[in-house]
């Protein structure tokens, strides 16, 4: 008869579980992605086991030398995994009774699988944190490039998805480096909270073994021990963070996704995006899809999923723990392994896509953009108060509409038509190129400011 669980803690059971217990029960089929982080905690744990003479020296070497040929095993695909063992924590722990014998059954001394599980899935969302951090570095890094190779191109900003105002290519681009920027503080504050070692706290209340829960928290590189046992092994906040985190950077990466699904439309045409990102259809030849766009733009639903997923399995749970919380991990994983991809795709896709500049000029100086422009030059130079200068302009404005021109291709005579004191002087400020010349203030659209941001950038002192 194959192992079970139940031998594992037994003692008291003369059944075994139902069929369908084991496979409710069972997390093997997805925690076994723990199997790294459990074997270094536990191979910490055994250290300090035999430093502190909790176990005989020699027993625990024997249990982390045991430990590495379990993960050698599993590493290499030979493990076989086993549903009756329930989780990755027996079945390593199983294993390694095999290799060295009964002495295996002192590595669980002064540890309970509760905070093991604490300790692992830390260890773990820390390495997805470290894994999306590069990614998003790699993002903002083609972001910043992006920004760099057509910074002052113009295009038209938008408020309601209808023309604004002109800004810049660059502007627009550095747009995303600021939130991609403020995504890697979230994963970073995110990391500093979590990285607090629940090994020790062992089932709840800590253990009557004196152990150094200092020796295994630096060991695995946690900054302290959790201070309080029952917080240890009954909080996932860790994981919240993380997936709140995710959810946010996923949102961003959704507002980009649509910008290029419409920038990329034949209606747009702002941006070509290259045959990489793109798909053809099997029965229209003219097409070229923005498919990953379109996935990315939908990726914050499963991401947001997860966040809420998790949220409601953690909702009204007494302490400690409870099995509910075996629920944390497909989530989390599921999650992580999505963003990852997606920021990469991104990544990938904003370095290679080209921007069409007379598209994007042409654009700008459509849809009256340069309103603003002629309002407050009426404000300047003719000293109205706003407000006048506004209703001016959108006579103006309409003006132009009915008669089917844009603002420049108004007759200096039609313009003094609606204020007597418009001048010549006037057409100066409604091309595009003055327009953003003119933001020329700390976080504006001109050139020199978007240049400055990239050099700012680049320079490493925002890092
Ligand atoms: N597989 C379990 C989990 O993911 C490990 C902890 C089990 N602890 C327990 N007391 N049954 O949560």
């Amino acid at each position: 008869m194959s192992k079970s669980s139940n031998q594992m803690w037994g003692g008291r059971f003369a059944d075994g579980p139902d069929a369908l217990m084991e496979a409710i029960n069972a997390s093997i089929g997805f925690d076994r992605r723990l199997a790294r982080q459990d074997i270094e905690a536990s191979r910490a744990h055994a250290q300090m086991l035999g430093a502190t003479g909790i176990v005989d020296g020699a027993d625990a070497d024997a249990i982390r030398e045991g430990l590495l040929t379990v993960l050698a095993e599993i590493e290499g695909g030979g493990f076989a995994f086993s549903t009756a063992l329930e989780d990755i924590h027996m079945n390593v722990e199983a294993r390694l009774t095999e290799l060295i014998g009964p002495v295996a059954g002192r590595l669980h001394t002064a540890r309970s699988r509760n905070d093991q599980v604490a300790t692992d899935f830390r260890l773990w969302v820390r390495d997805a944190i470290d894994d999306t951090l590069e990614a998003l570095d790699a993002l903002h890094a083609a972001l910043i490039d992006q920004a760099d190779r057509h910074h002052d191109w113009i295009m038209p900003g938008f408020t309601h998805l209808q023309t604004a105002q002109p800004v810049t290519w660059g502007h627009h681009m550095l747009a995303y480096a600021e939130m991609v920027h403020r995504d890697r503080g979230r994963f970073r504050d995110a990391r500093a909270r979590m990285n607090e070692s629940p090994l020790g706290a062992a089932a709840l209340a800590g253990t009557s073994f004196p152990i150094d829960r200092d020796m295994t928290a630096r060991a695995l590189g946690f900054d302290r021990p959790c201070a309080n046992s029952l917080d240890a092994v009954s909080d996932r906040d860790f994981a919240l963070e993380f997936l709140g985190a995710a959810s946010i950077a996923a949102m961003h990466l959704s507002r980009l996704a649509e910008e290029l699904v419409i920038w990329s439309s034949a209606q747009f045409r702002f941006v070509v995006l290259s045959d990489r990102w793109t798909t053809g259809s099997s029965i229209m030849p003219q097409k070229k899809n923005p498919d990953a766009a379109e996935l990315l733009r939908a990726k914050l639903g499963r991401i947001l999923g997860a966040n809420v997923a998790l949220l409601t399995v953690m909702k009204g749970l007494p302490l400690t723990y409870s099995k509910d919380m075996q629920e944390d991990k497909e989530q989390v994983f599921d999650a992580a392994d999505h963003l990852l991809l997606a920021l990469r795709a991104m990544a990938g896709m904003v370095a290679d896509m080209t921007p069409r500049r007379d598209a994007l000029e042409a654009a700008a100086a459509s849809g009256f953009s340069t309103a603003t422009d002629l309002a407050d030059w009426l404000v300047r130079e003719l000293g109205l108060p706003f407000r006048e200068a506004h209703h001016v302009t959108g006579a103006l404005v309409a003006r132009a509409e009915k008669a089917g021109v844009d603002l420049p291709d108004l007759t200096l005579a039609e313009m003094q038509h609606e204020h007597p004191g418009i001048t010549q002087a006037v057409f100066g400020v409604l091309g595009v190129r003055n327009s953003v010349a003119s933001r020329d203030v700390s976080g504006g659209t001109a050139p020199g400011r978007v240049r400055e941001q990239i050099e700012r950038w680049r320079g490493g002192d925002r890092a």
